[in-house]
């Protein structure tokens, strides 16, 4: 029986796998943030020399990443970015995804918006039917943080802070229990909608174009028509 981290490992491998024969030395990658994020790091170092480098979505995975010599960008350098690689906090069939359980949600959608493929790194822990029994994280700025929370309840959510936690851009966070999401691109636009709400943590209305998913049997690549 693989441990969970024997699943992350697995997983980081296979990404790396995908990856590898699609990179050139003007590439530059998306880098997510996570632990199955940080092994996926671990994996790509050995082979910088092989691309440009890489914009990151939080300073956890640039710090990472500049330690193992791998070169770091701004976003505002990069003009094009072929894939993201990311991990998530819950995936469901149609490759929807809760993400942010880190704290980077916000900076992982931008990231995630400027690529052309999503490739979502899991082990099968993640998977679900219904989307919402992790917590959402949403992102707030901080004066908005009770009037988003009262609009987060009238949703049916029960909002909590994190607390202590202040994200990369100076915000809070609030994590949503006791979601049950069956439309999980409307609600992605709806939360998306309310004044002071900076992000949410729903992948919907953009979600992964690939997941590999680690399991007991191996790791799996699912597509939106496979999965
Ligand atoms: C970070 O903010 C999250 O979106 C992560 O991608 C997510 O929490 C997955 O993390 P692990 O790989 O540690 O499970």
């Amino acid at each position: 029986m693989l441990t969970q981290t024997q699943l992350k490992q697995n997983v980081a491998a296979a990404a790396m796998e995908f990856v590898l024969p699609l990179l050139t030395p003007s590439t530059v990658l998306g880098v997510g943030t996570g632990s199955t994020v940080d092994l996926f790091i671990d994996a790509l170092a050995p082979h910088k020399h092989r691309f440009r480098g890489a914009v990151s979505s939080s300073e956890r995975s640039s710090s990472r990443m500049a330690a193992l010599g791998i070169p770091v960008f701004d976003l505002n350098e990069v003009q094009a970015m072929p894939l993201y690689v990311d991990g998530a906090d819950e995936v469901d069939h149609e490759l929807n995804m809760i993400k942010g359980g880190g704290g980077a949600l916000t900076r992982e959608k931008i990231v995630a918006s400027v690529a052309e493929r999503f490739i979502c790194i899991v082990d099968e822990s993640k998977r679900v039917q219904v989307l919402g029994k992790f917590p959402l994280p949403v992102e707030v700025i901080p004066m908005a943080r009770e009037s988003v929370a009262r609009r987060l309840t009238a949703l049916g959510g029960k909002p909590a802070l994190r607390e202590g936690f202040i994200t990369d851009n100076g915000c809070q966070i609030l994590d949503v229990s006791g979601l049950s999401i069956d439309s999980p691109a409307q609600f992605e636009a709806e939360l998306n909608n309310i004044p002071g709400v900076v992000c949410c943590g729903l992948f919907a209305l953009s979600g992964a174009s690939v997941v590999l998913m680690s399991t007991q049997q191996g790791v799996r690549q699912l597509t939106k028509s496979s999965s």
